[in-house]
């Protein structure tokens, strides 16, 4: 891994989970961040045995730019800097064709999705301007494509993202800041059930769309992160990767 303190914002999701599963035993200073949901991360620690010098965890909404930067902020103070940010928050603030769509709706999928990565990579970066680092964002594969009808305001967020991360690339790269994105397909996750308030019949169908016959595992997208990280990512940035199974080939 290079470096070894890393902040892994939406730590608490399906994908997060499994991405501090692969990163703990290999972090000195592991930052966990939640929203809502802190529970698995607590039983992560219980059951990793991991203690309050190597672990920590961040709860905040990370809508705004002030919470952004000061979850950076917290997480360098008690890491004493930071090696790399991971970023997997996303939600989709209500899924109803783009038709129905308010404002503040659209605003609501634009803050959580795009304005938060952004805001947090502001900082890092800020931080990693000297000794360099690493920033993962998360895209997604359907940006590419035109979004979802039920979801266009989080696949333009997503689309945005992919923007950024060629930007902060360029400019990060005098700094040693390698910037990338990776952009799921269709992951198995609560994404899909808590927040795009799919059914089962649906999950199963749209499984059956992608060429692998499958629904990606969060493990398989935390793998690629933890490549990103490790010494195989030395000379990638600017890069955004889907992991998706063939979906949309
Ligand atoms: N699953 C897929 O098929 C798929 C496909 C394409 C892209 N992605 C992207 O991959 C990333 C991880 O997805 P996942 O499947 O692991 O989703 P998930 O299990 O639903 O996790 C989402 C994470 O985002 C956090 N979050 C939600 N709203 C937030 C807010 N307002 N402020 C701060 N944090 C917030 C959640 O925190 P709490 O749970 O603690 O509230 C959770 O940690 C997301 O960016 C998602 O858009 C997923």
């Amino acid at each position: 891994m290079i470096g070894s303190r890393v902040l892994v914002a939406g730590a608490s999701g399906d994908i997060g989970q499994a991405l501090i599963r692969l990163l703990a035993p290999n972090c000195a200073k592991l930052g966990a961040h939640y929203c809502e949901n802190r529970v698995p991360l607590d039983m992560f620690a219980e059951e990793a045995q991991l203690d309050q010098e190597h672990f920590a965890l961040f709860g905040s909404d990370l809508s705004d730019q002030e919470s952004c930067h000061r979850l950076v902020d917290s997480y360098a103070a008690w890491a004493g800097g930071i090696d790399a940010l991971v970023q997997l928050t996303g939600t989709v603030t209500k899924p109803v064709p783009w038709e129905g769509l308010s404002e503040d709706e659209w605003n609501a999928d634009l803050r959580v999705n795009l304005n938060g990565p952004f805001f947090l990579a502001q900082r890092a970066m800020a931080h990693m301007k000297v000794g360099g680092g690493r920033v993962v964002l998360a895209s997604t594969a359907s940006a590419q494509h035109g979004g979802g009808t039920n979801t266009l305001g989080y696949g333009v967020a997503k689309a945005g993202v992919e923007c950024l991360v060629k930007c902060l690339a360029r400019d990060g790269a005098p700094h040693g800041i390698l910037v990338n994105a990776v952009a799921p397909g269709f992951i198995q996750t609560q994404f899909h059930t808590r927040r795009a308030q799919k059914n089962a019949a649906a999950l199963k169908k749209r499984a059956e769309l992608v060429p692998l016959k499958r629904a990606g595992l969060p493990e398989d997208v935390a793998r690629l992160i933890e490549y990103l990280l490790s010494a195989g990512g030395n000379y990638i940035t600017g890069e955004c990767m889907a992991v998706s199974g063939g979906d949309w080939l």
